[in-house]
Formats: structure tokens, C-alpha cells, sequence
């Protein structure tokens, strides 16, 4: 569905758009939700040529199966704190919205300074919660996607490009 050059290209220009987001940040708290995200958030903070902190959350959502649970649970805490820091939420892909509405609203409880959030991959058409990425890698159609650490089953989280599953 995208191919490895295309996703490079795309970081590129968030990378950019981010850094004029957060000019004068002194130092950026970098989240990543795991695992979806290991592979993006690795590419992303290498174009940010500012200074970055990186930490990792992870919370339960699909378990093995292609069904959102609805339910969030925070499975691994963040090891920094974020009371009044600027903080970037990276996401794989934002789909009915929950999981990303939840971690928002657990993060900002915190009191950052400042918190945006970034996903890889939004699915628009699948969403039951009203909620939208600060920024967007790309918009996608309702189909099961894998690759780039984003995986079925525990599987093929290290495609370097996003393909679509068929199921057969
Ligand atoms: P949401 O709470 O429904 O928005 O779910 C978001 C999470 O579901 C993402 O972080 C992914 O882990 C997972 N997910 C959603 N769509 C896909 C997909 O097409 N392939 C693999 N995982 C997906
Ligand atoms: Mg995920």
C-alpha cells in the first residue's frame, strides 16, 4: 500500500512541520505507543535534529484479534516525568480513536505544557470517537494493514513498507 520511499519522504516533511511546532522547545519528550510505533518513532526522532527525549507507553488494545477491545488499559508506564514539558505522542494508526483519546486524556492529566500527538496511519472511515492526530502520515482505507512495525498476530512487524492483508 506505501512503499518505504514513500514513507521516508513523508517523515521528511513531518519531521519539518514539527520542529517549527515546537521551536524553542528546550527538550522535546518524544512517546512512543508501543509496539506499533517502534519502527516510525526510530525514523522519526533521527529527522528531528533538536534535542529529544524518548519514552514509551504501552497500553492493551487489540490483543490478537482485529477487533479494538474499547477498553484501554496503561500496560507499561512512562519512566520521565511530563508536568510542564512539551510532549509528542507517535501513534501507528489511529482507527476508531479510542486508544489515542485515551492516552491523550491519561497524559494530559499530567499537566504537559504542551501535548501533540502524531500518527502514521489514520483510518477516517473507522472512527467512534471524535478525535484527530495533530499530524498524519497518511489517511488509509478501512483495510488491515501490516508492516513497518505494525503487525497481524505478532507477525510482519518487520516489513520495511505498510501492505494491505488478505484474507483468504
Ligand atoms: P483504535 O483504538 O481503534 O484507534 O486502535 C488503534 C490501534 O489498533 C492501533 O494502535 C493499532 O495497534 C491497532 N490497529 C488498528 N488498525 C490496524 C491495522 O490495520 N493493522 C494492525 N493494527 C491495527
Ligand atoms: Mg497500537
Amino acid at each position: 500500500m506505501i512503499s518505504a520511499k514513500r514513507i521516508d519522504a513523508r517523515i521528511e516533511e513531518l519531521a519539518r512541520e514539527i520542529k517549527a511546532a515546537f521551536e524553542g522547545t528546550e527538550k522535546l519528550v518524544v512517546v512512543g505507543l508501543l509496539r506499533g510505533s517502534f519502527v516510525f518513532i526510530a525514523d522519526l526522532v533521527r529527522e528531528l535534529d533538536m534535542p529529544v527525549e524518548v519514552d514509551f507507553l504501552e497500553v492493551s488494545s487489540y490483543g490478537d484479534s482485529m477487533e479494538s477491545s474499547r477498553e484501554v488499559r496503561v500496560l507499561k508506564d512512562l519512566r520521565g516525568e511530563i508536568a510542564g514539558r512539551d510532549v509528542l505522542v507517535v501513534e501507528d494508526i489511529v482507527d476508531t480513536g479510542h486508544t489515542l483519546s485515551h492516552v491523550v486524556k491519561f497524559l494530559k492529566n499530567r499537566g504537559p505544557r504542551k501535548l501533540e500527538t502524531i500518527a502514521l496511519l489514520d483510518k477516517p472511515s473507522r472512527r467512534e470517537v471524535e478525535i484527530k492526530a495533530s499530524w498524519t502520515g497518511f489517511e488509509i482505507p478501512d483495510e488491515f494493514v501490516v508492516g513497518y512495525g505494525i503487525d497481524y498476530a505478532q507477525r510482519d512487524r518487520n516489513l520495511p513498507y505498510i501492505g494491505k492483508v488478505r484474507f483468504v
